[in-house]
C-alpha cells in the first residue's frame, strides 16, 4: 500500500519547527519538506510574487507526489496565500498564523508582543487578528529578517549571536509578559529567546496547535498512517542550497534523505 505524505512548505528551514511538532505527534507519518530558497526571504517579497511562487511550487509538488495534506508552515505566506491555494487544490491546506489569541488570554499585564517578519507585521490579516482577539492589549510588533537568518544559521550548526539577539528583543524588555513567535524560523531559537527575555515572559508559537490540527484532519480523511515509517522523509529546494552539506547533516538527524531539487513550476 502506498502511504501518502504530508507536504510541509516554507521559504527556508523555518517549517522544520512545525515538522518537529508533527513528527513528535505522528511519528509514523511520512513527510515531504519543500522550501523555496530561490525567493528567500519571503518577509521581504511583494505580495503578488509570494502568492504566485507558493501556489506554483506547491501545486507542482502535489501533481508529482501522493500528498494527503499540505501545511504552509510559514506565517508570511499563510497570512495571504491560503484562499488562493485552497481554490487550486482538493486536499486540505493548513496554514500557520500568529498566536495572538492565546497570548492575549494568557497575558496578565495586557502588554504583549509579536515577533514576525517585516511582511507579517504589516499585513491587514495580522492587524485584524489583533483587533479581534487582543483589543484590550497593547501590542508591540517587531519585524526582523535578521532573526530569520539566525534561524537558518542555527540549522547549519552555527552558534547564535546572543548580543545580536538581545538587540532585536530590546523593545520587549519592559512590561511585555507574552511574546508571540509569528514566524516559523523563530521557534528554532526558542531556548535562546526565552533565556534573553527571562522566565517571567512567556514565549509562544503555533507549532503544537498546527500539529494537532493536522492529526485531526488526517484522521477525518482516514489518511493517518498506522504502520511504522519504512523510508526516510524527503526534502526539496527550489535552488542550490547555501551550506548544503551542513544542512543535510542536521536534517539527516531528523530522518530526512539528502536535499533534492523541486520540480519546476
Ligand atoms: N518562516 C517564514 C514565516 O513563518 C518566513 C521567513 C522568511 O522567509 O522571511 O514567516
Amino acid at each position: 500500500m502506498i502511504v501518502k505524505s504530508v507536504l510541509i512548505f516554507d521559504s527556508g528551514v523555518g517549517g522544520l519547527s512545525v515538522f518537529q511538532e508533527i513528527s513528535a505527534l505522528m511519528p509514523n507519518q511520512h513527510v515531504i519538506y519543500a522550501f523555496d530558497n530561490a525567493a528567500f526571504p519571503y518577509g521581504e517579497l511583494d505580495d503578488d510574487v509570494l502568492v504566485s511562487r507558493v501556489c506554483g511550487m506547491v501545486s507542482a509538488l502535489c501533481k508529482e507526489h501522493d500528498i494527503s495534506l499540505v501545511v504552509i508552515a510559514c506565517n508570511t505566506a499563510s497570512t495571504i496565500v491560503l484562499p488562493h491555494l485552497r481554490s487550486q487544490l482538493t486536499i486540505p491546506v493548513v496554514g500557520v498564523v500568529p498566536a495572538i489569541k492565546p497570548a492575549a488570554q494568557l497575558s496578565q499585564t495586557k502588554h504583549i508582543a509579536l515577533l514576525a517578519t517585516p511582511a507579517t507585521v504589516k499585513r491587514t490579516y495580522t492587524q485584524d487578528l489583533v483587533n479581534e482577539f487582543a483589543p484590550d492589549c497593547k501590542v508591540e510588533m517587531v519585524g526582523s529578517t535578521a532573526l530569520v537568518m539566525m534561524g537558518e544559521d542555527k540549522l547549519r550548526g552555527k552558534p547564535t549571536d546572543m548580543a545580536k539577539l538581545d538587540t532585536i528583543l530590546e523593545p520587549f524588555q519592559y512590561g511585555v509578559d507574552c511574546v508571540v513567535l509569528g514566524c516559523t524560523h523563530f521557534p528554532l531559537l526558542k531556548d535562546e529567546i526565552q533565556q534573553m527575555l527571562g522566565e517571567k515572559c512567556r514565549v509562544i508559537d503555533s507549532g503544537l496547535a498546527i500539529a494537532k490540527r493536522v492529526e485531526m484532519l488526517l484522521r477525518q480523511e482516514g489518511s493517518h498512517s498506522l504502520s511504522a515509517l519504512s523510508r526516510k522523509h524527503d526534502v526539496f529546494s527550489s535552488a542550490e542550497v547555501k551550506e548544503e552539506e551542513a544542512l543535510n547533516k542536521e536534517m539527516s538527524q531528523m530522518g530526512f534523505s539528502i536535499i533534492k531539487r523541486a520540480p519546476t513550476f
